[in-house]
């Protein structure tokens, strides 16, 4: 039997990309799984292809969203054994010229928005002895032009990762966070124009010369689906790169 059978299971972000292909994974190894995105289209496509137990939407910005997301989700499943943390946005904007709203707006998503959905969430991962993953990003622990809000946030995330999973540990709830690099989904699409004006190197090449190719949503699924498991019992406030040793280079 796979490790996930019957693992309840709610994923933000999960109408596309990474969180599609982990909704995808988990499905797949006998996870019921409900969907969550602020895209109710993208949501319902996800849960049709993977047949998940359901959909309980809501823009991670949102408290009241998120409370009744939860909620709906419990109602669904009888209960929250794996809590995964994806949705996720970037900003592309050299630092010091970017907005102070736009600044506001990424923190509201990744950092804001993964703490309301994790304190929404702990009492019923308390109840079951559950787990939280968080996505997590290269970006939190290196810097990278254009994207210095973004690392910031993700760097925030580790920490929130790394304090959760010690207050929690009494309890028996792990938390931990995954760090990919450039992963092929329309976030990076949307980042390939600046970073090419920027560097004047096709964004490819980067690609192979860091990482050897860009990563797939399923890479990380893989990963996501490991720390979630029971086989990962004594892994906890850590947090795992995968980058096709981008972060291993310093040349
Ligand atoms: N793609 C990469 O290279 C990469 C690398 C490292 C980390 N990540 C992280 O992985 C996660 C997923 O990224 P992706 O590449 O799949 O992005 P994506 O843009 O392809 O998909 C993100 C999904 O999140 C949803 N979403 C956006 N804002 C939301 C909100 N406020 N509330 C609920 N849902 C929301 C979107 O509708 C979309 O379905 C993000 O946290 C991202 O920072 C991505």
């Amino acid at each position: 039997m796979s490790e996930l059978q019957d693992k309840r299971v709610f994923v933000t972000g999960s109408g596309a990309g990474i969180g599609k292909a982990i909704a995808t994974l988990f499905a797949e190894r006998g996870a019921r799984v409900v969907v969550s995105d602020i895209d109710k289209d993208a949501a319902a496509r996800t849960a049709e292809q993977i047949g998940a137990a359901g959909v309980a939407n809501c823009d991670v910005t949102d408290e009241a969203q998120v409370l009744t997301a939860i909620s709906e989700t419990v109602g669904i499943l009888g209960g929250l054994d794996v809590l995964v943390n994806n949705a996720g946005i970037e900003i592309s904007s050299p630092l010091l010229q970017q907005s102070t709203d736009s600044f506001d707006r990424i923190f509201a998503v990744n950092v804001r928005g993964a703490f309301v959905v994790m304190k929404a969430a702990i009492e019923h991962l308390v109840a079951s002895k559950g787990n939280i993953v968080n996505i997590a990003s290269i970006a939190g622990v290196g810097g990278s032009p254009l994207l210095g809000s973004y690392c910031a946030t993700k760097a925030a995330l580790i920490q929130l990762t790394r304090v959760a999973a010690v207050e929690m540990r009494p309890n028996g709830v792990r938390v931990n966070a995954v760090c990919p690099g450039f992963a092929d989904t329309s976030m990076v699409d949307r980042l390939i124009p600046d970073f090419e004006a920027a560097t004047q190197v096709p964004f490819g090449d980067l690609v192979a010369a860091k990482q050897g190719r860009l990563g797939t949503p399923e890479d990380i699924a893989e990963l996501t689906a490991f720390l979630a498991s029971d086989r990962a019992a004594w892994i906890t406030g850590s947090h795992y790169i995968l980058d096709g040793g981008l972060t291993a280079s310093l040349v």
